[in-house]
């Protein structure tokens, strides 16, 4: 526990970059609940004032700034007008992604570079943004939202996106070490899968790449589930911060034995599993089309 666990979020101003939709949006909804004041920076400008407009209808504080992420001076004017309309940034998320499918072969070589791009260096240009400010001042806390697909294999249809998520791993466990001493947090959101519209943005450069899912023993969740434990795991001075323990328990396996853990997820396609996750009865209620 730090000594600012349960003090966090009242009072704190708080920028989230991809915060219009999905996980960003249900994060927003949560921080803002718990008495934070919401900049929600996204490219879908519309989606993005409909979710500070629900939070200010909530009774909470938010205003909507329209941000690519995939442009520095994009970032850098974002962060700008949050701080004019907010005052100093407390907290920032870098939670901006996208999927892609394919077989590595069939994948151009300017598509992993964007993927590398949306996925990594746009939390680089976050974090970039609010070092020296945070630095400066000897607070903060930066959230960078990374995915299972780079804690441990299995997302071999979608290679470039799990690199990129790895090195989103890399970078905020390595940052917590050089920040921590400096009075600065440091949040690794880690999702499994999470019932959102991410898959509609998907490119797929493959016909017929089978989707290889984390593994059975994992759940989907719906995003105000994870926004809740994103924001406990804060709140209790988490670092890596993923969606479900059990990606903990399958990363000892995989220590275990890397090269069996890689065998074994090659013969489990090959029995025709395709690491779907539990899908529970909830959501797939919530999923199934209306009659
Ligand atoms: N949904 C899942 O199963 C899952 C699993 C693991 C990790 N993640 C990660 O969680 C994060 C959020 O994903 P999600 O599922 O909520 O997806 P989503 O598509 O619902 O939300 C992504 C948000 O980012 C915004 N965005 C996209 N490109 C942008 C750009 N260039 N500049 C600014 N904003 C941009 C979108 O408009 C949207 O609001 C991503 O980093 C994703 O990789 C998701």
């Amino acid at each position: 526990m730090t000594d600012n666990a349960g003090a966090l979020f009242a009072g704190a101003n708080a920028l989230i970059f991809g915060g219009a939709k999905g996980i960003g949006k249900a994060v927003a909804q949560e921080w803002a609940r718990r008495g934070a004041r919401l900049a929600v920076a996204d490219i879908a400008e519309d989606a993005a004032q409909e979710t500070a407009d629900e939070i200010v209808a909530a009774g909470g504080i938010a205003v909507a700034l329209s941000a690519n992420v995939m442009q520095d001076e994009s970032v850098a004017a974002a962060a700008s007008r949050a701080e004019a309309e907010l005052g100093e940034i407390d907290i920032v998320m870098n939670n901006v992604g996208g999927m892609l499918n394919g077989h590595p072969e069939d994948i151009p070589m300017s598509e992993w570079q964007r993927i590398m791009d949306l996925n990594y260096f746009a939390a680089v240009r976050g974090v970039q943004h609010f070092l020296p400010k945070f630095l400066a001042r000897g607070s903060g806390h930066i959230v960078n939202t990374a995915s299972f697909a780079g804690l441990y294999p299995y997302a071999a249809s979608r290679v470039p996106y799990a690199a990129a998520k790895a090195a989103v791993i890399a970078m905020t466990q390595n940052l917590a070490i050089y920040l921590e001493p400096q009075g600065i947090r440091v949040s690794c959101l880690i999702p499994g899968p999470v019932a959102t519209s991410v898959m509609d943005s998907m490119t797929s450069w493959t016909e017929d790449c089978p989707m290889r899912g984390p593994g059975a023993e994992t759940r989907l969740l719906l995003p105000q589930e994870l926004a809740t434990k994103l924001a406990d795991g804060m709140e209790a001075g988490g670092i890596l911060i993923p969606s479900d323990d059990v990606a903990f328990d399958i990363v000892k396996r995989w220590a275990a034995s890397p090269d069996a853990f890689i065998r074994a997820k090659i013969a489990e396609f090959e029995s025709g599993d395709r690491g779907n996750p539990e899908v529970p009865e909830e959501i797939l209620k919530m999923m199934a089309p209306s009659s």
